[in-house]
C-alpha cells in the first residue's frame, strides 16, 4: 500500500483535513500524534511537523521509519520575502535552503556541512503536481470574486523558499535576511521555519518531498497580527482545497 504524508505545522493548520479524514486511526509516537486513514481515494498520514527545523526533522523521520510513507507533502503558511509576494499569495516550493545555516570559516557560508550544497531541490513531478492543483484551485477561487476583488487577486508562485529558527517579524530583518540570501546566489520568495529539515530528511532517505505556502504576512513589522488572523481563518481551508486536487490528480496504489 502506497501511503502520503501530509505534513503541517500548527494544529489550526491540520484542522479541516483532520475532519475530512476518512476511517482515521490516531497512533502517538515520539510524543507526536500521526492519524492514518484515508483522504480522496488516497492513504494518508496526517501530522503535525511542529515548529522549528528540529521538531519537523523527527516528525518527517518517524514518517519515514515507522509509516513508510512513499511521498511527503508540507502545507502551510509562510512569510513573503520577494518584491511581489504578498499576503493571501501561494508559492509553491521548488527547493529550500536553510537561511541560518552558517559553518563558515569551515564551510562555506549557507552550504549543508558534508552535503556540498545548500539548496535541496522538491521532488520535481510532486512540485509540478502541487503547482497545478494550486493553479487551479486560485483560479476557481477567482472566478467567483466580484471585479473589485479581483484587482487584489492572489498570485501562485512557484520558487526557492528559506527555512530558519526564527519568525521574522521585522522589515529590517526581512531585508537583511534577503540581502544575505542573494549574496550566497539565492533568491527566495518566502521564509518559514520548517521546510528545508524536511527536505534533508527526504534527501537523506531518497524519498520525494513537495511543500505549499500560503503568504500569512510579509515577514515585517505587522508579520505577528496577521499571522494568528491567517492561520486561523484561511490556512486550513487553502490546505484542504490543494491538498484535494492534488490527492485526485494522484495514481491511485
Ligand atoms: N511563517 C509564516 N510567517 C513567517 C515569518 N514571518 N517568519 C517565519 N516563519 C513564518
Amino acid at each position: 500500500m502506497t501511503r502520503i504524508a501530509i505534513l503541517s505545522a500548527l494544529a489550526e493548520e491540520q484542522h479541516g483535513l483532520l475532519a475530512l479524514l476518512r476511517q482515521p486511526q490516531k497512533i502517538h509516537r515520539a510524543g507526536r500524534d500521526f492519524w492514518l486513514g484515508e483522504l480522496h481515494g488516497q492513504h494518508v498520514v496526517l501530522a503535525l511537523s511542529r515548529i522549528g527545523k528540529v521538531a519537523a526533522a523527527t516528525t518527517a523521520t518517524a514518517l519515514i521509519e515507522r509509516f513508510h510513507v512513499a511521498r511527503i507533502v508540507f502545507t502551510g503558511v509562510a512569510g513573503g520575502l520577494a518584491p511581489g509576494v504578498n499576503v493571501g499569495d501561494v508559492v509553491v516550493a521548488s527547493g529550500f535552503v536553510q537561511h541560518d545555516m552558517a559553518a563558515s570559516p569551515i564551510f562555506p557560508r549557507s552550504e549543508l556541512p558534508l552535503y556540498g550544497r545548500s539548496l535541496i531541490a522538491c521532488d520535481e513531478a510532486l512540485s509540478a503536481l502541487l503547482f497545478e492543483a494550486t493553479c487551479n484551485h486560485v483560479a476557481k477561487a477567482q472566478a467567483g470574486f466580484d471585479a473589485q476583488e479581483r484587482v487584489m487577486a492572489h498570485r501562485v508562485h512557484r520558487g526557492l523558499i528559506a527555512s530558519g529558527d526564527r519568525f521574522v517579524s521585522a522589515a529590517t530583518e526581512s531585508t537583511a535576511l534577503c540581502h544575505a540570501l542573494q549574496a550566497a546566489g539565492h533568491e527566495a520568495l518566502a521564509v518559514e521555519m520548517e521546510g528545508a529539515a524536511v527536505a534533508q530528511v527526504c534527501l537523506d532517505y531518497g524519498v520525494p518531498f513537495g511543500a505549499v505556502r500560503t503568504i500569512s504576512d510579509r515577514a515585517d513589522d505587522q508579520a505577528h497580527g496577521d499571522w494568528s488572523n491567517f492561520v486561523r481563518e484561511v490556512a486550513s481551508r487553502y490546505a484542504c482545497a490543494i491538498m484535494e486536487r492534488v490527492l485526485r490528480l494522484l495514481p491511485k496504489k
